[in-house]
């Protein structure tokens, strides 16, 4: 069984379920491919929801996490240096709020180490990952890491070897989780008794008011808002005490959640709730033109490459993040729009890309070749990227960015 189509709220289990978005049917974003496997690719729906119980955004279309995140796994968070810089800040309040030294941490989808590398010298850290060829790269840097979905009877274990934990994180990993309940349970056995679970996850506000529906991807189950993660937590007899908005990713939240304690929580939580109602994220009408909004970018997209390959120009494409894959496959890009799109992913390099089979080729090849036009896929790193590349645009080469809104500079 390798794909489910659900019926109930992963959060609050209602089946007040309407459907806000339909992209088509998409490979998985991170199985980059090769000619040969080319005839195994497999296309799942995807399609977002609102739930008009709790309010959260989710998939409905669960494909089997063996198949999204297997031992051969493409993303590595390190390659991007901006990532590298955000985790090390991340890591420092952690330090400052709260830990002291010794304590330990735990960081489930902890991918090559990138949170849990800073804490090496003076705390105690564990990753938990369940791509093997990622969590090897964790080890290099000397992070104990765990192969394997983090589960209840995990949380056992760690306890018995390890003792309870001070802080528990999941970032970028925490919105992929079907069964959020097992996660949260596992965590409560976990967790020392005045620790807290921070989660990083894309923010739904950032999502909707920037357009960022690339982000949409099957590996993404949930676009979270502050309101049903109150929700969550509160099933389970926790609480969500902190939350801050932080700028990796396009946009994401930061969130704090701790066992119940009756106590004052910041009141930034109740400033975003507040913002989120302000923009209509607890309505289902705020949704309505959600659909045509990201075909507009399309068609704007699809027009523009296609007119410039009827000129005969190059086309490439710059960073192959998981979220371009969305892009490419929507606007239905071939390699005969996109001549190749580089990454620094040394992985991915030599793939063609989930879909659409555009070949990886490493960034070295911009020293020499000077496409007409790159479109940024990852566009989240624009300004460090525009900087980065400012050789190559004295050149003559022009970056096409697609979100929030397609403009060519
Ligand atoms: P991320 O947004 O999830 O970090 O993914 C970004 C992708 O883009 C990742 O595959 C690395 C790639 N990338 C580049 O190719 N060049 C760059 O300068 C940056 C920042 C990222
Ligand atoms: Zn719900």
């Amino acid at each position: 069984m390798s794909h489910v189509h659900k019926t109930t709220c992963r959060v609050c289990k209602g089946t007040d379920l309407t459907r806000i978005l339909s992209l088509g049917e998409h490979p998985p974003v991170d199985n980059f491919t090769d000619a040969e496997h080319i005839k195994d690719e497999k296309r799942y729906p995807l399609e977002v929801y609102f739930c008009g119980t709790c309010n959260l955004v989710q998939l409905l279309d669960v494909v089997a996490e063996e198949e999204l995140f297997h031992g051969d796994y493409a993303y590595f968070s390190s390659a991007s240096k901006p990532l590298v810089d955000h985790f090390r800040s991340y890591a420092d309040d952690l330090k400052k709020e709260q830990l002291t030294e010794g304590d330990l941490v735990v960081d489930i989808g902890s991918n090559d180490g990138i949170l849990l590398q800073n804490f090496v010298e003076k705390y105690r850290v564990l990753g938990i990952e369940p791509s093997a060829n990622v969590a090897e790269e964790a080890r290099k840097k000397g992070v104990e890491t765990l192969d394997g979905f983090f589960t209840v009877e995990m949380a056992r274990q760690i306890v018995a070897s390890h003792g309870k934990a001070k802080v528990i994180s999941a970032n970028n990993v925490f919105a992929h989780i079907d069964n959020v309940d097992e996660i949260i349970l596992g965590v409560k056995e976990l967790l020392a008794d005045d620790g807290v679970f921070v989660t990083e996850s894309h923010y739904l506000l950032d999502l909707v008011e920037h357009m960022e529906f690339d982000t949409v991807y099957h590996e993404h189950l949930c676009y979270y808002s502050v309101k049903p993660l109150q929700h969550l937590f509160a099933r389970f007899d926790m609480e969500v005490c902190d939350v801050r908005r932080v700028t990796v990713h396009g946009g994401s939240i930061r969130v704090y959640a701790r066992r119940k304690t009756g106590e004052q929580v910041t009141e930034s939580v109740q400033a975003l709730l507040l913002l989120e109602e302000q923009a209509g994220l607890h309505s289902l009408a705020r949704f309505a033109d959600f659909q045509n909004e990201a075909e507009a970018i399309k068609d704007k997209l699809v027009s523009l490459v296609r007119g410039f390959r009827k000129e005969g120009k190059v086309v490439t494409a710059y960073g192959a993040p998981a979220k371009g894959n969305t892009l490419l496959n929507f606007c239905g890009f071939t390699a005969e729009d996109i001549a190749y799109v580089t990454d620094t992913t040394p992985y991915k390099v030599g793939k063609l890309t989930p879909g659409s089979h555009i070949p990886v080729r490493s960034p070295d090849i911009l020293k020499t070749e000077t496409p007409d036009y790159l479109l940024l896929l990852a566009w989240n790193y624009r300004d460090f990227i525009l900087t980065k590349e400012q050789e190559l645009r004295d050149r003559g080469a022009k970056f096409i960015i697609p979100i929030p809104n397609v403009e060519i500079v």
